[in-house]
């Protein structure tokens, strides 16, 4: 069966600057695939755009005093151009405000309502009199219901991590005019994701075996709750119109609607090149003898969106294609925190670009060593300028550098004309290259021993060990790739060019120069030969450097090592390691691949992280799902100066801990019983996440004494515990720094 891959990458919000943790989540990774399946000889179509509906959008707008579509327009043109920059190789940029996305999205809602999929309810919600808008969760706080914390969310409390309806929050206030809102009743309609639970089930479980962890433990965990109905319809002014005529004033869900962009952008896409029916190739299914295989690429908090809901929705049409991997990576962290544009701790892309014009493909490279691909990662400006200047300049750039040199000094700057003794070569090359595929399950060595005493007429050791290194550590690419293990198929990658860099170093071509210059002429033809082969290799990750190497060998990109031509039967990587260059194919003039990147540059850049007197902007909330990264709606870093009387009301003491217990329903919370002065307290503490119960027993902690008592937890938390807390999330408590002072004793 033919195949064709269809890639789509999370659409990002047109509502701020793409960040390095956005390029390393969802973009990136696919970027590298798509050239890979390309460099394959693949048949490929890679689809992105913004996603331009939703609150945030709206909100974001109205801060800066412009309008929605200004607000989208502005970075939906800056995230393109960044985005092209680092060489991504999108086919389609699509965006959701398009007429073209209107019409697909009404389109879908129309048919889910025809086929009475949809449940039409009336319900309760918070409405702001003053914005005369219906509150999303997000933009509603109060008092939880559940622990009385007074600055819980609309749907969810940070303090104890109850979910609620938001009609239970008590003293319910509108983020938009600060004002209680008043509770209205509204229609909509819902998507019944219950009547696909077992459907759902089946789909996830035939991924059992090749999804990624995170992935399936997330989906399972949904299924596991169960599935119900799903609001897609909001009252905003901003977004897809629902297309019924008693909704006048609704939208469909943002989320709703995005996944539906990539159809759209296809269709866009379709249309563009003059043949609109071609969507249907990639999105339905039984279209001709060819199977697409779709890759949905995604951060992990969009992995449900993209494992249950659109496959359902997908799955409701009928004749779609669903996912057949969602890939979805963690969180890429910077210098050790958290990303966060409010706090200034963010490297947006367009910036680095900018920053380091001439370093693109080695940004590329750095991040793709660093991808979060099964844990949270670390991206550090250091590693950055280590990546470039001790691998790719070192290694890579040394190579191609030296092998340059060489030929253009002793062999007028031409491939060598292989001497007599030498003249059959390739097909010797040819033969070595077979024995090597009879088994493509060794390593290199083990091939090399196995087969290197049957070709010691043409080939020394090294001569051997060079080739086998090409053509296995390209088939460990290529198993990585299509495993998506990004970071071991580059360091697949970078050990082939380690290998090139060994076999000049051990045939020591400055020596046989004289000594043998037959030997020199045909180490020096191989060396050639391996520069489109790694130009090869290290396309999808470096295609700027590749297409450097290519032009100076003379060769079109993507002539080495496709599945047309070469060994039968085995890969495109059979190919790869057969020589592609004439004897005597003159050569180009010879760039320096990598410059060195300077320590003030990246100290530089350091310098800039945190807020180093910038002003701080509060962080606009993004239209995010159920399980998006929780951030406080407060402004943050805002300082309010007290005085010293102010300071001396708040009473600090020691206090002992006696005893310590987990709260049934909270994972946040420890209920502690401390000895301080006047006696035993209760105090409840939000530190379960980082100390037992067991280890906080016997701790001398520090509490804010003459807090007033709150009720929690049906009883009463009396004081408050003090703990650092760390940007990345860590928290850790303050404790006397000598032993044996006190319990009770006063903190000043
Ligand atoms: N805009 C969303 C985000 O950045 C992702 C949307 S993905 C799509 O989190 F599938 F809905 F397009
Ligand atoms: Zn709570």
């Amino acid at each position: 069966m033919n195949k064709r891959y269809l890639l789509t990458s999370a659409l990002p919000y047109a509502n701020g600057f793409i960040h390095l943790g956005h390029v390393a989540g969802a973009y990136l990774p696919a970027d590298i695939y798509a050239r890979y399946l390309r460099l394959r000889g693949e048949r490929v179509l890679y689809v992105c755009g913004s996603d331009e509906h939703g609150v945030a959008i709206t909100i974001k707008a109205e801060q800066e005093g412009i309008t929605p579509k200004e607000n989208i327009d502005r970075y939906h043109t800056d995230n393109a151009t960044a985005f092209a920059g680092l060489g991504m190789s999108f086919d389609v940029y699509g965006r959701t405000s398009a007429d073209e996305h209107h019409q697909v999205a009404q389109e879908w809602f129309l048919e889910f309502h025809k086929q009475n999929i949809l449940i039409e309810k009336e319900e309760d919600q918070f409405y702001d009199e003053d914005a005369q808008m219906f509150l999303p969760d997000r933009y509603v706080e109060g008092i939880c219901p559940n622990c009385n914390y007074d600055r819980a969310r609309g749907d969810q409390c940070d303090n104890c991590g109850a979910y609620y309806n938001q009609l239970e929050l008590k003293n319910p206030i509108s983020l938009v005019s600060k004002k209680t809102p008043v509770v209205k009743k509204t229609t909509h309609w819902y998507y019944p994701l219950g009547a696909f639970q077992e459907k759902l089930e089946a789909y996830i479980e035939s991924h059992a075996g090749d999804w990624k962890d995170n992935v399936l433990q997330q989906s399972r965990s949904w299924l596991k709750q169960g599935l119900g109905d799903r609001a897609i319809t909001r009252d905003l002014s901003w977004g897809v119109n629902v297309p019924l005529p008693h909704a006048k004033g609704k939208v469909l869900y943002v989320w709703f609607d995005a996944v539906l962009g990539y159809i759209s952008a296809t269709k866009i896409w379709a249309q563009e090149r003059g043949t609109p029916d071609a969507w249907k190739e990639w999105w339905l299914t039984n279209q001709d003898d060819t199977t697409t295989d779709y890759y949905a690429f995604i951060g992990k908090d969009n992995i449900v969106f993209h494992t249950l809901m659109f496959p359902s929705m997908l799955m409701a049409r009928g004749g779609y294609v669903v996912p057949a991997n969602v890939p979805a990576n963690e969180f890429l962290n910077l210098e050790g925190q958290k990303f966060s544009k409010s706090r200034n701790w963010s490297i947006d892309l367009r910036d680095a670009l900018q920053d380091f014009p001439n370093h693109v493909d080695s940004l590329r490279y750095a991040m793709a060593m660093n991808f979060p691909e099964t844990r949270d990662s670390d991206f550090t400006w250091k590693d950055f300028q280590a990546r470039n200047n001790n691998e790719l300049a070192a290694i890579l750039g040394n190579y191609v550098n030296r092998t340059a040199t060489f030929l253009a000094k002793s062999f007028d700057n031409a491939v060598p004309v292989l001497p007599e003794r030498f003249a059959k070569l390739d097909d010797a090359w040819k033969l070595l290259v077979e024995d090597f595929a009879r088994d493509t399950t060794l390593t290199a060595e083990q091939a090399v021993e196995r087969y290197s005493a049957t070709h010691l007429r043409y080939f020394t050791h090294n001569d051997i060990a060079v080739i086998a290194s090409v053509f296995f550590g390209a088939i460990e690419v290529q198993v990585n790739y299509n495993k998506f293990r990004f970071r071991d198929a580059l360091t697949s990658t970078m050990n082939i060019a380690r290998s090139a860099n060994k076999y000049f170093n051990d045939s020591a071509p400055w020596k046989s120069l004289k000594a043998d210059p037959d030997e020199c002429a045909k180490t020096m033809y191989i060396c050639a030969q391996l520069l489109p082969m790694l130009a090869t290799v290290f396309a999808p990750i470096t295609p700027t450097v590749a297409k450097n190497i290519f032009a100076f060998v003379g060769l079109p990109e993507h002539s080495v090592g496709t599945s047309q031509h070469g060994v039968a039967g085995v890969n495109y990587f059979a190919t790869l390691a057969l020589p592609h260059l004439a004897q005597s194919a003159p050569l180009g003039t010879a760039t320096i691949l990598f410059t060195k990147i300077e320590d003030e540059d990246i100290e530089a850049q350091i310098a800039k992280l945190g807020d180093k007197g910038q002003p701080i902007q509060p962080e606009t909330p993004t239209a995010k799902t159920e399980q998006a990264p929780k951030e406080s709606s407060a402004p943050e870093g805002v300082m309010d100066i007290i005085t010293i009387d102010d300071f001396m009301k708040v009473k600090l003491r020691t206090a002992l801990v006696l005893s310590a217990e987990r709260v049934p329903k909270s994972d946040k919370l420890l209920r502690l019983t401390v000895q301080t002065e006047g006696g035993e307290r209760n105090i409840f503490a939000g530190i379960a996440k980082y100390y037992t119960p067991e280890e906080m027993v016997g701790k001398m902690v520090v509490i804010v004494w003459n807090l007033a008592p709150r009720k929690m937890m049906g009883s009463e938390s009396q004081g408050m515990v003090l703990a650092v807390n760390a940007p990345d999330g860590t928290l850790s408590l303050v404790t006397p720094e000598k032993s044996g002072m006190p319990a009770g004793g006063e903190v000043r």
